[in-house]
């Protein structure tokens, strides 16, 4: 049997409230099938009439009467075979598991009978390269499944990402695009960590290594002065993680500024805010969660989405 943390005054109050409301239908039930003092006879006229509708003394179908009583006997088996009555789990031992983890609950059977079916399948596109497996098409089918369920609240069900999380089919990659990188990503997450430069550089310099940024994505919109002034400062502050040419750095996750295709926002404001502030994305690891043969498949989706 599976204790649960109910404690005693709820475990009674459960197992009265339950027994006295199924006791109560039952006198319910008989109370109003019983013979009245002063009721006409079965089959007359009750003498209720409305609209010209006169109402008969019948009583219930038999049938009918007896589906309460089945509802009952139902409801009665039911509560001593399955958990119902408070802290009493049922004769059957059964359990949902779903946030215990108990052994032996139905949650488990069924997980159990699934990695049955399906490890053989995962077991084999583990055996492939991620390359060659991202042209096939049944298991995209079925990493297009696993992203839609883990990944897509955050990156969209397109992929096409939002504000402060990455689109994943630009071709634009923080951590890398190759296959082993995207793989490495999401087995064990990534920590992007830029410093805010606030202090540093004021509200001046912000301003023009903002428009040197963008002067580095090939914006029309960039003021050239200002980048001018901004671009000795770029240098000293940002060429270590960013690259003298604004590529990027794959290793710190450094995006690349040429790109002009932005996590955060390519207004001037958010890339001011960028620049004051820092940003520390965080990509959650599923190495653990979904173990390393149902993230190589994901892998292989990811890196398709690149492609076309
Ligand atoms: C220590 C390394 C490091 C330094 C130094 C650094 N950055 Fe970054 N930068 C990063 C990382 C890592 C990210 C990604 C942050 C994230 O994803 O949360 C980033 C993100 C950005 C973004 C946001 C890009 C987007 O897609 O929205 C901009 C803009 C940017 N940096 C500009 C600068 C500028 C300008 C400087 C110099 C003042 C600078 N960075 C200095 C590491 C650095
Ligand atoms: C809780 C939100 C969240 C979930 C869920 C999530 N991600 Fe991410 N992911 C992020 C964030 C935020 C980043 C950017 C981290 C950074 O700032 O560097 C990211 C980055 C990535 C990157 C790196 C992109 C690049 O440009 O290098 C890949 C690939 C990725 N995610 C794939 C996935 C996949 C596949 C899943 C599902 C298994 C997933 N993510 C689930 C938030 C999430």
């Amino acid at each position: 049997m599976i204790e649960n943390d109910m404690s005693t005054f709820w475990h009674w109050w459960v197992v009265v409230l339950t027994l006295a409301n199924i006791a109560g239908i039952y006198w319910l039930i008989r109370w109003t099938s019983k013979k009245r003092p002063g009721e006409v006879a079965q089959g007359a006229e009750t003498g209720h009439s409305w609209d010209g509708l006169t109402e008969y003394n019948n009583p219930l179908p038999r049938w009918w009467l007896y589906m309460f009583y089945i509802t009952i006997v139902f409801a009665l088996i039911y509560l001593v075979l399955y958990p119902g009555l408070g802290r009493f789990g049922g004769l059957l031992g059964w359990h949902s598991g779903n946030e215990l983890n108990v052994e032996n609950s139905q949650y488990q059977k069924e997980m159990a009978r699934a990695d049955a079916r399906y490890q053989p399948v995962y077991t084999a596109w583990a055996e492939q390269d991620i390359d060659s497996l991202s042209r096939d098409f049944d298991a995209l089918t079925t990493g297009r499944r696993l992203y839609l369920n883990y990944c897509s609240t955050c990156h969209g069900s397109d992929a096409g990402g939002a504000t402060g999380f990455p689109s994943l089919a630009n071709g634009v990659w923080q951590w890398g695009g190759a296959p082993a990188e995207i793989k490495h990503t999401l087995l064990n997450g990534r920590q992007a960590n830029m410093p805010g430069f606030e202090q540093m550089l004021g509200d001046e310099g912000v301003s023009n290594v903002a428009q040197y940024v963008l002067q580095l994505a090939g914006r029309s919109d960039a003021d050239a002065a200002m980048a001018e002034q901004g671009q000795p400062q770029y240098m000293t502050y940002c060429s270590g993680c960013h690259g003298a040419e604004g590529k990027g750095m794959a290793m710190l996750g450094a995006p690349n500024l040429t790109a002009n295709a932005w996590v955060y926002g390519g207004s001037v404001g958010a890339i001011e805010t960028t620049i004051r502030q820092g940003r520390a994305g965080v990509m959650p690891a599923f190495g653990e969660l979904l173990g390393e043969d149902r993230v190589h498949v994901l892998s292989a989706y990811v890196y398709s989405l690149d492609r076309d």
